[in-house]
C-alpha cells in the first residue's frame, strides 16, 4: 500500500482498498479452466490481423470477454468433440460395437468417435444457415438432426421457389394484401406454399397406398414396429426421409440426410404447413388416413443416445429441438460436449432460455462435459463457428 494510503482511516482501508486474492483462486469456485486469462483484443498492428481467417479471428476473440469469449470457447468444444477417438471397432467385443465409428478409406469401421446431435429451429432453414447445415450433412459431420416442422417443409419449399430478403419494418396488413408472408426480415410468397402442396399431395397419396398395402399384408401385426426406414408404419423420421428422397435436389438438407443415411427427427411434425397438408389430405382420403407413429422415433433417437460412446450436442435455438436432444442424452446420463446458441433468457423459467447448468441438474449434460452457451442470433455466429472448425482446412489432432 502506498504511503498516502497509510493516512487513510482503517475503515476505508478495510472496505475499499482491501487487497485482492490471486485470480487463480477463482478456479476453486467454478469449473472453468479459462478463468484468469488476460483480457486482450486484436492487435491490428500485426500483418496477420489484416483480412483474418475465421479460425484466427475466433481465437483472438476468445480473450475479448463477453460473448466473444464464449464464441472462442464453443469452437474449442466443437474441435474437442469431433477429434475424440476411442477403441478400434475390431478390438471391441460384438456387444460393444455400438455408437459411431470413423469410416476408413476402404469403407470399414475404424475407431469410436463422438455421436453428434444437431438441433435447429425452423427459421434457420428459412435463413441462409440452411447452406451451412447442408455442408455438414454432405460431409457426414452430424449423426442426427432434430428440427421443428417448419425446418422440414421450408427446406423442400426452397427447392421449389426462393425466399427473399425483406425488412423487419414491412407492415403485416400490407403484406397480407399482397399474399406475402414475413419471417423476421425475410419474405416468402404464398405461391411457394401452393407449389409445396402440388408437390407433396401425390407423395401423400403414394404413402397412403403403401401403408394400406402393408396393413393388408401384415394383418393384425400391422402395428408392430418396423424399423426399415423405407417401409410403413410411417414415423416422422421415415416421412422426412421420404421427402428427402423425393426432392432429389443437392441443395436440400433433407436430400443430403437421405443420401447419407442421417436421421432427421421431428416430434412436432404437424405444427406447420406439413400439418395443413396432412389435414387437407384426410378429406381427400377419407375414410382412410395416413398414420404416423411417434413412439418408434422416440425409441430410435433415445437408443442412438444410449449407444453412443461419447455424445455431443450443437443446439441452434431453443424450444422443442433443444429439449428433444437434451432428453435423449438423459438416457445416457448426459452429453459429453454441449454448445448452445440461442437468445433465450432463464429468468422466466423457460426451457428455451435455460442455461446449460439447468440441464446438468437433470442429468442431460454431464457436469464434467465441455460446454458453453453463446447468447446470440445463430445467423451471426454459426457460419463463423463452422468456418473456424469443421471447415478450417486443418487435419484433426485426435485425443483419447
Ligand atoms: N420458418 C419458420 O420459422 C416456421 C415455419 C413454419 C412453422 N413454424 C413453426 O413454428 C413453431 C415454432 O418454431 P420453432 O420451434 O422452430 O422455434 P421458435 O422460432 O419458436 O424459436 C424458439 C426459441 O429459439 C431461439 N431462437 C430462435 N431463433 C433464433 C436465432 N436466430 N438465434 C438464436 N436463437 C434463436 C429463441 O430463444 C426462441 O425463443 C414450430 O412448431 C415450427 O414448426 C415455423
Amino acid at each position: 500500500m502506498s504511503q498516502q494510503n497509510d493516512k487513510i482511516p482503517d475503515v476505508l482501508k478495510d472496505n475499499i482498498l482491501m487487497e485482492s486474492s490471486d485470480i487463480s483462486t477463482l478456479k476453486d469456485e467454478i469449473n472453468n479452466p479459462d478463468i484468469g486469462i488476460e483480457i486482450k483484443g486484436i492487435d491490428y498492428s500485426k500483418n496477420e490481423s489484416i483480412d483474418m481467417k475465421a479460425s484466427d479471428l475466433v481465437k483472438a476473440m476468445k480473450t475479448m470477454g463477453f460473448q466473444a469469449s464464449n464464441l472462442g470457447k464453443a469452437c474449442e468444444v466443437i474441435d474437442k468433440m469431433r477429434s475424440w477417438r476411442g477403441e478400434n471397432y475390431h478390438d471391441l467385443s460384438e456387444s460393444d460395437r455400438k455408437g459411431s465409428f470413423e469410416i476408413l478409406e476402404d469403407g470399414s469401421y475404424g475407431k469410436q468417435r463422438t455421436t453428434v446431435f444437431l438441433g435447429y429451429t425452423s427459421n434457420l432453414i428459412s435463413s441462409g444457415v440452411r447452406e451451412t447445415l447442408v455442408e455438414l450433412a454432405k460431409n457426414k459431420q452430424v449423426d442426427c438432426f432434430v428440427s421443428s416442422a417448419g425446418g422440414i417443409e421450408e427446406d423442400i419449399i426452397k427447392c421449389l421457389a426462393p425466399t427473399y430478403l425483406g425488412d423487419f419494418e414491412l407492415k403485416g396488413a400490407m403484406l397480407r394484401e399482397k399474399g406475402l408472408n414475413r419471417i423476421g426480415n425475410m419474405v416468402i410468397p404464398n405461391d411457394n406454399y401452393c407449389k409445396f402442396e402440388d408437390w407433396i399431395v401425390p407423395i401423400l397419396d403414394t404413402m397412403l397406398e403403401e401403408q394400406e398395402a402393408f396393413v393388408a399384408k401384415a394383418g393384425l401385426n400391422c402395428n408392430d414396429a418396423e424399423y426399415d426406414m423405407n417401409l410403413p408404419p410411417w414415423t416422422p423420421s421415415k416421412f422426412i426421409r421420404r421427402l428427402g428422397k423425393e426432392i432429389n435436389d443437392e441443395s436440400s438438407l433433407l436430400y443430403q440426410c437421405y443420401k447419407n443415411n442421417i436421421p432427421v427427427y421431428c416430434p412436432g411434425l404437424t405444427d406447420g404447413s406439413i400439418g395443413d397438408m396432412l389435414f387437407f389430405h384426410t378429406f381427400k382420403s377419407s375414410p382412410k388416413q395416413l398414420r404416423i407413429d411417434i413412439v418408434s422415433d422416440i425409441r430410435a433417437i433415445n437408443t442412438m443416445a444410449m449407444e453412443s460412446t461419447r455424445a455431443g450436442m450443437m443446439i441452434l435455438g431453443g424450444g422443442l429441438i433443444k429439449h428433444h436432444i437434451n432428453n435423449a442424452c438423459l438416457m445416457r446420463n448426459g452429453a459429453d460436449f454441449a454448445v448452445y446458441i440461442n437468445t433465450g433468457q432463464e429468468f422466466d423459467g423457460s426451457d428455451a432460455g435455460a442455461r446449460i447448468d439447468e440441464a446438468v441438474s437433470w442429468g442431460k449434460i454431464k457436469d464434467e462435459a465441455l460446454k458453453v452457451k453463446i447468447y446470440s442470433d445463430v445467423t451471426l455466429v454459426f457460419p463463423l463457428i463452422v468456418a473456424a472448425t469443421f471447415k478450417n482446412g486443418k487435419n484433426l489432432e485426435y485425443w483419447c
